[in-house]
């Protein structure tokens, strides 16, 4: 039987060791769906997997990580996939409880899979995954609750990040005004190349400590950090204004009640994983490949060869990494 390169987590004495090793097809987990892998990106969750952070990876045997795939169906024991067909697989339990992307093959549910619209290559797929259906999402849901460009700028909170990146670019591309609020002074050039018309830097945004900001001139905001930048970003829009909830880089928050009481504010919790119905990520993944489709995927991403995936992981937990991460996974993958 044919062999093929994975990356797989074991936990040995209870660490983890990551290691590339041949596996053939009978040893990586089973699926009605047979995708042979083109692409895969590098996220928080996974670098968490590769280092045992927060345990989310399963113990009891090896598991080839890797939360998000673009690929084309090898094979399908499933109606509603045929061979060439090109799709997409983020979250569910790949990378996690099921083998995932980092492999030449992954085999999954069938309704774990995305087809990709006509309009985004496999490469662009990987630009945006995970984070760019939950940028999409939230641009989604702040929408529908009314937020219109007239309304005023759109804050992004962990700016430079997969997800911050990727709406600060879907936003600024259907007429939004955005504020990048970033922890990284040298990567201002870098935020207005992609959309940001303001960059507010993290410690002068968290200085003013009011309940609620005189002058709040924000309609809307994403955040992507959590913790007391909610509270921040919460006392910095204006009446009637929205904000997005994506991030838990910081869980626990202390808030004040007076904007939502005294102002209005609506909040949206935002979510991606197996809550977020087909349906509905088909609907946001042809957005993605629409109005919502980045103009800037050659600045915003990192192409990475497979090899060199274990010693990236770390720079996400530095907070050095900027943009996405994609890890060209077959050599020949096509862009
Ligand atoms: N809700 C969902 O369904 C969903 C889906 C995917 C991801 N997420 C979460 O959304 C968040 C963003 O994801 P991502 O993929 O964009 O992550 P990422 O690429 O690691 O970026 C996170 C960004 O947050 C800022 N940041 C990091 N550590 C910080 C700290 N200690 N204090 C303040 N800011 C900090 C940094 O931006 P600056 O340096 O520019 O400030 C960093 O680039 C993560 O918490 C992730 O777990 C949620």
């Amino acid at each position: 039987m044919e062999k093929f390169k994975a990356f797989r987590v074991h936990t040995i004495g209870d660490k983890p060791v990551c290691r590339f090793e041949q596996l053939t097809m009978d040893e990586i987990d089973d699926g009605p769906v047979v995708i042979k892998v083109a692409y895969s990106a590098i996220t928080y969750k996974d670098a968490m997997a590769a280092r045992g952070v927060g345990r989310n990876v399963r113990t009891d045997r090896p598991c080839v990580t890797g939360v998000d795939l673009s690929g084309t169906v090898v094979q399908s024991a499933d109606a509603r996939f045929k061979a060439g067909d090109r799709v997409a697989v983020t979250n569910y339990q790949l990378g996690t409880m099921h083998d995932g992307a980092y492999a030449d093959y992954a085999r999954v549910p069938a309704e774990w899979v995305v087809p990709l619209p006509d309009t985004l290559s496999l490469f662009d797929a990987m630009v945006l995954g995970t984070s760019g259906l939950t940028a999409a999402l939230a641009i989604d849901r702040l929408q529908k609750a009314g937020l219109k460009p007239e309304d005023g700028p759109v804050a992004i909170s962990g700016a430079t990040g997969g997800v911050g990146s990727l709406a600060i670019n879907m936003l600024a591309n259907i007429g939004y005004e955005v504020v990048a609020i970033s922890g990284k002074p040298e990567q201002s050039d870098y935020l207005k190349n992609i959309g940001a018309s303001k960059i507010i830097l993290r410690d002068d945004f968290m200085r003013d400590s009011a309940p609620m900001v005189s002058g709040a001139y924000l309609a809307a905001a994403l955040d992507n950090v959590g913790g007391q930048f909610l509270d921040r970003l919460c006392a910095n829009v204006k009446p009637y204004g929205k904000v997005a909830i994506a991030g838990m880089v910081h869980v626990d928050t202390h808030m004040t009640v007076l904007p939502f009481v005294l102002r209005s504010v609506d909040i949206l919790g935002i979510n991606v994983s197996r809550q977020l119905q087909m349906p509905e990520r088909k609907r946001l993944w042809n957005r993605m490949g629409a109005d919502l489709k980045p103009t800037k995927s050659d600045v915003i991403a990192k192409v990475i060869p497979f090899e060199d995936l274990d010693r990236t992981m770390d720079s996400f937990f530095n907070i050095s990494t900027v943009g996405r991460v994609v890890v060209e996974v077959t050599e020949q993958a096509q862009r």
